[in-house]
């Protein structure tokens, strides 16, 4: 969303194209598996898709019906069931959940009422109405649950039922790139104030003083990860924090999650096929103690989320923090790979047209990339329009991931977009780059 974009007839488009663009998405990734297949549950870690489907109708229907246009409940009587906050992931299967008919109806009625919503709405007034914010949240969480159905794909036991095409080679360039770029000490602005979608958590805009750095032109490579393995670095406690040494005994973590040794070489199981590791591809499924494990062993160390997001978005020609590392304008195919447009990340070095000021690539799209920082309020910040969204999950047993990935549609992904999560999870699309400081500790100056 820019300003240009604020016009409420523009917005009023923009809405119906993001709704539809998300509901198209929902449709085609449980249209694609049988009813067996909805209901089951593939994972205690992931919900059976058929409770997203109707979860994410329920929401929709509680935001947009209920708050916004005042209706009552269509069915007040599912709503406990829907309700994530109730029922963890583990349990949602043995629920009275909606079977896959009524659920389909269910959120074609809602959405059906929410178009006609839509026609009349004035954005302006309540704060929830403004900017049309709370459709731009409904629109971002039917893709973050996109995104969640699509991870339950790939745990999915048997064929491969999802087709997509695959990402161009890298640019000729990618091979010439540095492998690092560095990113000037000083202030810089990170979060918002003025992106009319963004979620609370990150507001409002700050100044930070990052200390100059060097990152990695490109998130790491399965190539450069399959390096690691080969030096002994799962074997070795010197990488690994001690709670991070804990897990990778105790979970007999040897790999990224998917990865199997064929005889002298790494395969993996995407989607439902196997095939051989593509070293050029950032990796992907690693934890975050796989990633703080691989940065020591390079001699590096995971960047902190502010220098994450000063490599992303400061423009040093003005002093101003961008919506993108491009810049303003809104992504497309050519600047990043999102949207499950491909189903993997494309090679290292791709989308030039992407890259930001520093010279780095990739930042938004392909993988999220794990960041040092623990998962807090920014100064200043204030829970809206439910607490639940991030305020429950404020402090430092949860890691912050940026970027977004290749299943992240663009409308939930921008260079201030926040996510987290456990630094044990890797069924996520989850990789990393490294970091090191550039100006040496006085000791060793
Ligand atoms: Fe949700």
């Amino acid at each position: 969303m820019t300003e240009s974009q604020l016009d409420p007839e523009i917005l009023r488009a923009v809405i119906a194209r993001e709704l539809t663009g998300a509901r198209q998405r929902t449709a085609l990734l449980t249209d694609s598996v049988d009813e067996a297949d909805l209901v089951r549950q593939h994972s205690p870690l992931m919900s059976p898709l058929v409770w997203d489907l109707a979860h994410i109708a329920n929401q929709e229907e509680l935001w947009l019906l209920r708050e916004v246009g005042g209706r009552e409940p269509m069915r007040p009587e599912i709503d406990p069931l829907y309700d994530a906050f109730e029922h963890p992931r583990s349990e949602r299967p043995t629920l009275p959940l909606l079977p896959p008919e009524e659920a389909r109806a269910y959120g074609h009625e809602v959405r059906g009422r929410v178009l006609d919503l839509l026609e009349r709405a004035r954005f302006s007034g309540p704060r929830l109405l403004g900017d049309g914010f709370a459709f731009g949240m409904i629109a971002q969480h039917e893709v973050q649950h996109d995104e969640t159905m699509l991870i339950t794909h790939q745990i999915r036991a048997g064929s491969a039922v999802l087709t997509a095409a695959a990402p161009g080679p890298a640019p000729a360039d990618a091979l010439r790139l540095p492998p690092e770029v560095l990113v000037p000490g000083g202030p810089f602005t990170m979060g918002t104030s003025t992106e009319p979608w963004a979620l609370d958590n990150e507001r409002p805009a700050h100044q930070v003083d990052v200390a100059p750095f060097f990152l990695d032109t490109t998130p790491v490579t399965c190539g450069a990860y399959a390096e690691f393995i080969a030096d002994g670095g799962y074997d070795d406690p010197r990488w690994w924090t001690e709670a991070g040494w804990d897990h990778r005994q105790r979970a007999g973590l040897f790999a990224p999650l998917y990865w199997s040794r064929d005889g002298g070489q790494w395969t993996r199981r995407m989607f439902g096929q196997t095939e051989p590791i593509r070293p050029e591809e950032p990796v992907m499924h690693v934890c975050w103690y796989e990633a703080d494990a691989y940065a020591r062993w390079a001699g590096r160390r995971l960047p902190t989320e502010a220098e994450w997001e000063k490599a992303a978005r400061l423009d040093p020609a003005t002093g101003l923090s961008r919506r993108y590392p491009w810049g303003n304008a809104d992504p497309s195919a050519e600047l990043a790979n999102l949207g499950q447009q491909f189903l993997r990340p494309a090679p290292a070095g791709s989308y030039p047209g992407g890259a930001a000021p520093c010279g780095a690539r990739q930042l938004i799209g392909d993988v999220w990339e794990w960041t040092s920082s623990g998962f807090g309020p920014y100064p200043g910040f204030s829970a809206w329009p439910y607490r639940e969204y991030s305020e429950v999950f404020f402090g430092p047993e949860y890691k912050v991931l940026r970027g977004g990935s290749f299943a992240v549609s663009a409308v939930a992904c921008r260079g201030t977009f926040r996510n987290w999560d456990y630094p044990i999870r890797r069924q996520i699309f989850s990789g990393f780059r490294t970091a090191r400081s550039a100006v040496l500790s006085p000791e060793l100056a």
